[in-house]
């Protein structure tokens, strides 16, 4: 059976152009992430001057809640909830359970568990403070079919690790902390490729796509000035976009494979730009077919979300949602789309309103929930996440 599940497996790939024996030359190049076997007991330092889960490479599960302020909270309630909270993230990422951990045991494991918190403009006028003037919802695209249940928030706590008991115990503790402070708007939950299935330098998103090729590196001055306010109490932080994204896979599965590669400007197989042989060639804009067309069509993703200009550029830092299929379709799936920069207003309006205009990716690709927070610095031990804000 397996033997005829691996004939099969070559069968399938030869119909579809795959060269196998490529694939596995580049299997033993080096890779980045997404290649390393997990390491349950590797720690993410929490304390810091920015927060964890932003330039941390990312985790394989990601569960994004977004909890709105009970009406009597106000700044000094505000202020004890992040000091809580700042307790529990700070402990569960080192592996300890949280004060009145109901499942200690639970908390064991690291897995480079990360908690980062961003705040909505309700969360930062309740406090009394004045937030950056992007601190409110994105402006409506055309292609906007928002529903409540995913748009909006005071509070976001991003949980990341790459364990799902890990994300779902930390959540939960964090849920419990914040019960008397807030209720929960919404909850969505996500994941990449696990460590170690398979030697990638960027995710898979589930349109089969090379997903994160083109990002600020980590550690680069490029890196500090695309996604670093430096804005007075933010200052050290950055600007968080949440778009849920539903990727309609049941009509995609109806393009053939060069209408899909097209559609983005990048192969499928390794994600190199149609102009190149890997994933990190520069797209040729310029280059023409023999017939005189763009090879990277005017209309493809990478092209329309690409600009002259460089403040124009953020950090995509995604998550797949894969959720029970409801009302006849065979799916609900799409992407987490979470984004960091200094500036919403500067850098992802623009862009979003580029691919607003045109996109083909649009054919298969329908935002529907929005949020938009300001993600304080991180804090030294002793302090806590917001005293910026709060203190
Ligand atoms: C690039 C997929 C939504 C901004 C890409 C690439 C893929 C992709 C496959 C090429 C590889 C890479 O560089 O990562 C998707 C899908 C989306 C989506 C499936 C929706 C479900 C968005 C949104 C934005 C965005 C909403 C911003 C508003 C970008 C940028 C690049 C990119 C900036 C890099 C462009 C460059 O080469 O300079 N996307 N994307 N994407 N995407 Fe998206």
């Amino acid at each position: 059976f397996l033997v005829g599940g691996a004939v099969a497996g070559v069968g399938a790939a030869a119909a579809i152009g795959i060269d196998l024996a490529l694939t596995a030359e580049k299997d033993a190049a080096p890779v980045a992430s997404g290649s390393t076997p997990l390491d349950g007991a590797e720690i993410v330092p929490f304390y810091g001057i920015h927060q964890a889960g932003i330039d941390t490479a990312a985790q394989t599960y990601g569960t994004f809640v977004a909890l709105d302020l009970l009406p009597e909270v106000q700044r000094e309630g505000q202020r004890r909830m992040m000091k809580v909270l700042t307790d529990d993230a700070a402990r569960l990422t080192r592996g300890e359970p949280a004060l009145a951990d109901s499942e200690p045991e639970l908390a064991i494991a690291k897995a480079r568990l990360t908690v980062t918190f961003g705040f909505g403009p309700q969360f930062v006028a309740r406090a009394g403070g004045v937030g950056p003037s992007w601190l409110k919802p994105l402006p409506a695209f055309s292609i906007d079919r928002l529903d409540p249940a995913y748009t909006g928030g005071d509070l976001l706590i991003q949980i990341a690790a790459d364990d799902p008991l890990v994300v779902a115990h930390a959540t939960r503790m964090l849920l419990k902390d914040s019960r008397s402070f807030t209720t929960v708007r919404w909850v969505q939950q996500g994941f990449r490729r696990s460590a170690g299935a398979y030697p990638e330098r960027s995710m898979r998103n589930l349109f089969g796509q090379v997903d994160g090729t083109v990002n600020p590196e980590a550690g680069t001055v490029d890196f500090d000035e695309v996604v670093w306010s430096s804005d007075g109490w933010l200052a050290g932080g950055t600007g968080m976009v949440v778009r849920r994204i539903r990727m309609t896979l049941d009509t995609w599965d109806k393009l053939d494979r060069s209408g899909r590669e097209q559609s983005v400007g990048r192969t499928l197989d390794n994600g190199a730009p149609l102009t190149g042989t890997q994933e990190t060639d520069d797209p040729d804009f310029d280059a023409r077919n023999a017939l005189g067309f763009p090879v990277i069509p005017e209309f493809s993703h990478i092209r329309r979300a690409r600009s002259e200009n460089p403040r124009e550029r953020i950090l995509r830092r995604p998550y797949n949602y894969d959720d029970a299929p409801t009302g006849g379709d065979l799916s609900d799936s799409g992407l987490i789309f979470a984004a960091f920069q200094a500036d919403v207003d500067e850098q992802f309006v623009p862009m979003q309103r580029r691919l607003d205009e045109l996109d083909l990716l649009n054919e298969w690709t329908i935002p529907i929930g929005s949020a938009v927070f300001a993600v304080p610095p991180g804090c030294a031990e002793g302090g806590f996440i917001g005293e910026t804000l709060l203190a």
